[in-house]
């Protein structure tokens, strides 16, 4: 017996990465720079890992699925002041729960509210983060693919009625990955309308939204109360310490929005089983409850973006998305092709953007780029830019 679903999830994109790269014999005597994976190499703060030390006793402790009242008040704090939430400030007992970071949350939140017995689509940009298509496969529905435009964002405006009334869940990703463009207050609200009319879940997965060059992003929470929301009504967010913090393997991260999602998905997520540690659960608390370590971080991100420039701007598109860290970057050679010749004269890995999307109507809107990761330690990205000057300076393109 096998859930035939399964057989519907398509291989994720860094097992399609080691297939091309399979055979390909990188330089010797160079080290290899990894710059396909969107893991953080900054440092974690200090304090947080000596907090995870301190109350290691507390994994002698069943964790509640809920959370203590310490960890979701510190969230519930931190979103409420990021997101200008003051005047409905989220109820940390009704808004808002503990999650083992976001992509199991992403994948459980779709289980959780969807009726397969009704069908109908997820929405999602294309190219996207491909836990928003296995959710919705597993699921027993459709995905919705919006293709991006030049913006980096798909053109929601663009979505019929029709397609607003099939759908049981938008997912929405600002800043974006992989192409780190963000949507503004003014889209936001608009999609948040179509929710409230089609009655389907709106999700925000914003676990890049302290990664940003000038203005903070605005969040969908944030729009919700400029649209004259008070109760996050058909809106979800989701947030994470993984990039916010250089924590990914912490596993932790918090879902907020309407009540009603979030009691709903505490009935699915006692009997899912999926609760959080104690001892992660101090140690994020104090995590949320900082913002120094995470304006540093902020920091190293802007003076990479700008020396990818300064190396590389002549050469190649690189503009600066205002947010997020990766660059989307248009290759003067299919993409596929141009990472794997990248590897084998540079030892440099960066990830095919036709790997992160899905081909509609004969158009993969991923393909044709590369996403790159800048999160290697500054003295190494350096390193990894002049090896692809090298190699793009090097090359008959044309
Ligand atoms: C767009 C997006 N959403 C969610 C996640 C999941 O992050 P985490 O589970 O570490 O919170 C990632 C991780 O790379 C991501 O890129």
């Amino acid at each position: 017996m096998r859930n035939p679903d399964l057989n519907r999830l398509k291989p994720y994109p860094f097992e399609q990465l080691a297939a091309l790269l399979a055979d390909a014999r990188p330089p010797k005597d160079l080290r290899a720079i990894p710059l396909s994976i969107g893991e953080p190499q900054h440092p974690p703060p200090e304090f947080v890992l000596s907090a995870l030390k301190k109350h290691l006793n507390l994994i002698a402790k069943y964790p509640t699925t809920k959370g203590t009242s310490e960890l979701r008040a510190a969230a519930a704090a931190w979103a409420t002041t990021r997101f200008a939430l003051e005047c409905h400030p989220l109820d940390s007992e009704t808004n808002l729960l503990p999650v083992n970071g976001t992509r199991e949350a992403i994948f459980a939140a779709v289980q959780a509210t969807c009726d397969r017995s009704k069908g109908g689509t997820v929405i999602m940009p294309n190219p996207f983060y491909q836990i928003y298509e296995g959710a919705a496969l597993m699921a027993g529905l459709e995905p919705h693919y919006l293709p991006i435009d030049s913006n980096g964002q798909p053109d929601y405006r663009g979505v019929s009625d029709s397609d607003w009334a099939n759908c049981q869940f938008c997912f929405i990703c600002t800043p974006g990955n992989p192409t780190g463009t963000t949507l503004n207050q003014d889209i936001l609200i608009e999609l948040i309308k179509k929710a409230n009319e089609f009655n389907f879940w709106l999700a925000s997965d914003e676990c890049y939204s302290e990664i940003y060059r000038d203005e903070p992003p605005c969040g969908l929470l944030q729009a919700a109360i400029a649209s004259g929301q008070t109760d996050y009504k058909q809106c979800i967010v989701f947030h994470s310490l993984s990039k916010r913090s250089n924590l990914p393997g912490l596993r932790s991260g918090f879902v907020a929005g309407d009540a009603s999602f979030i009691s709903d998905f505490l009935k699915f997520r006692t009997y899912h089983g999926c609760s959080m540690s104690m001892a992660v659960q101090a140690a994020s608390q104090l995590a949320w409850r900082d913002e120094e370590h995470v304006c540093a971080n902020r920091v190293l991100y802007a003076e990479k973006f700008k020396e990818a420039n300064v190396v590389l701007g002549d050469i190649l598109d690189v503009r600066d998305p205002g947010a997020g860290f990766y660059l989307w970057i248009k290759t003067p050679t299919a993409c596929d092709i141009f990472s794997r010749d990248l590897y084998e004269k540079t030892g440099v890995t960066v990830l095919p953007g036709q790997y992160l999307g899905r081909e509609i109507n004969g158009l993969n809107p991923g393909a044709g780029f590369v996403r790159i990761a800048l999160v290697a330690e500054p003295k190494i990205f350096r390193e990894a830019l002049e090896r692809i000057r090298v190699f793009v300076m090097s090359r008959p393109w044309d």
